[in-house]
């Protein structure tokens, strides 16, 4: 079993940490978040993840888990340390290295001899260059090892992952990385480090042109009156084509997928390629965004300014509290821009909290968001909003319309109660 440090205890930091210490690791996980290592050392989990909080109190009750402040006090006998920083978009849309460079610098004099340090956080093509060199240690293997978790089901993708990417120059480091997930069934796709950088962020962009993809095949069926339900079912059985991530929404986001598409535009303008396709995507993206406000606009009768607007979802998808990107706020943000008042509901946010707009009414009662209501829209695919009563609904509005931007609801249902019905390519 290995010592291994994890530097950047958020979404990703966290569940490799929890998760290597179920695999039974000695882990030492470190933030600059004081506020955050106090809560996970109490066996407090800052987030909303499926599973976590088990794992990080096994973690914590065997001894294998521990927290601390600040990357430098967590390296200091580590074999391995997974850097987890975040790696947000710079200002000519390319990867900002500025955390991961910043946390190479600070465990560079406090790496044991002949330790690996590993970037886990998605970052361009050259980055373990990047980081050898800030490190300026020799004896110091970098390796990459992209995570293809996702939030809302991570524990679950990191012991059960599709595959493992390994991506390194030096053998020895290659297979002491690939031998930590020893007791992970998947499959380990060993390369140079080139390579796994780019399978992240070609895998990530293909997701979100497939999410793209159906959204520009529903702006089509509502065009010739298809049902894109049964056009995705009929896709969908198709193996070459798969069911996984042809739902129609309202757009895709998160903390992920614009970044690292912008990412990827980057690095293929670097590279001299013009990546016309993946600039499509992203303009289908911003496209859908604004069919969205006009389905709430045409609901409402035409004029946003002064309506009241109920939203249900903020979160940029299901199971996770992370508000990130989510195309819940860039939807709001276009409708408060043509005046509407936006009241919210999201089963994650009891109130005011950073990422969310300012003027925004949070209700802690789904119902509530209908009070007064010219319109309802859907933007996160919350379970529970599937089994709301139109009828308790239509007491409280002011204006019986929804617009189903997640295809959640039971249409007749909504339809009998009187609602407009607005979904999605339906
Ligand atoms: N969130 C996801 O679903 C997901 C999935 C796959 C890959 N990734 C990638 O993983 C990386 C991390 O993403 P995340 O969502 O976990 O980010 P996050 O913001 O949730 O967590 C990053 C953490 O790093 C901490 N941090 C920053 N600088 C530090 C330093 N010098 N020392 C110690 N801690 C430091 C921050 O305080 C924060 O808690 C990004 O590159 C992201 O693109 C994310």
């Amino acid at each position: 079993m290995s010592r291994i440090a994890i530097v950047g205890t958020g979404y990703v930091g966290l569940t490799t940490g929890a998760c290597f210490a179920h695999l039974g690791h000695e882990v030492v996980c470190a933030d600059v978040d004081a506020d955050k290592i106090d809560r996970l050392s109490r066996g407090e989990i800052p987030i909303v993840e499926h599973g976590l909080d088990r794992l990080v109190e096994e973690g914590i009750r065997s001894g294998r888990l521990s927290f601390v402040i600040g990357a430098a006090q967590a390296v200091t006998s580590a074999d391995v340390v997974f850097l987890c920083v975040p790696t947000p978009q710079g200002q000519d849309g390319s990867a900002d290295l500025t955390y991961i460079e910043a946390a190479a610098s600070e465990i560079s004099p406090h790496l044991p001899y002949e330790s690996v340090v590993v970037n886990k956080s998605t970052v361009p093509v050259g980055s373990a260059r990047v980081v050898e060199r800030v490190l300026d240690r020799p004896d110091v293997k970098v390796v990459s090892n992209p995570e293809f978790l996702r939030e809302g089901s991570a524990v679950q993708d990191f012991l059960h992952p599709d595959r493992i990417v390994v991506g390194s120059t030096d053998q020895a480091a290659a297979i002491k990385v690939s031998s930590l997930y020893l007791g992970v069934a998947a499959p380990v796709i060993v390369t140079d480090p080139a390579s796994a950088e780019t399978i992240k962020y070609a895998a990530n962009a293909f997701l979100a042109t497939k999410l793209s993809y159906v959204n520009a095949i529903a702006a089509i069926c509502e065009g010739v009156g298809a049902d894109i339900n049964d056009v995705v079912l009929g896709l969908g059985y198709d193996h070459r084509i798969g069911r996984d991530f042809l739902r129609p929404g309202p757009g895709w986001g998160g903390s992920c997928f614009p970044k690292d598409t912008r990412a990827m535009l980057r690095i293929a303008e670097d590279a001299g390629y013009d990546f016309g396709l993946l600039d499509g995507v992203v303009a289908v993206n911003e496209e859908q965004f604004d069919r969205v406000v006009r389905k709430v606009g045409e609901a409402v009768g035409g004029v946003l300014d002064g309506r009241t607007v109920g939203v249900w979802g903020l979160t940029f998808k299901a199971r996770t509290d992370d508000l990130r990107d989510s195309p819940s706020i860039a939807i709001i943000g276009r409708l408060q821009a043509a005046g509407a008042n936006v009241r919210a509901h999201d089963p994650t946010v009891s109130g005011p909290k950073p990422g969310l707009p300012e003027g925004i009414e949070i209700c802690t009662d789904p119902y509530a968001v209908c009070e007064g209501a010219d319109a309802i829209v859907v933007l996160t695919e919350w379970d529970e909003y599937r089994w709301l009563d139109p009828a308790k609904a239509a007491g409280a509005v002011a204006n019986r319309a929804v617009v189903d931007a997640r295809n959640l609801l039971d249409r007749n249902e909504w339809v009998r109660m009187g609602f407009s019905y607005q979904g999605i390519g339906r």
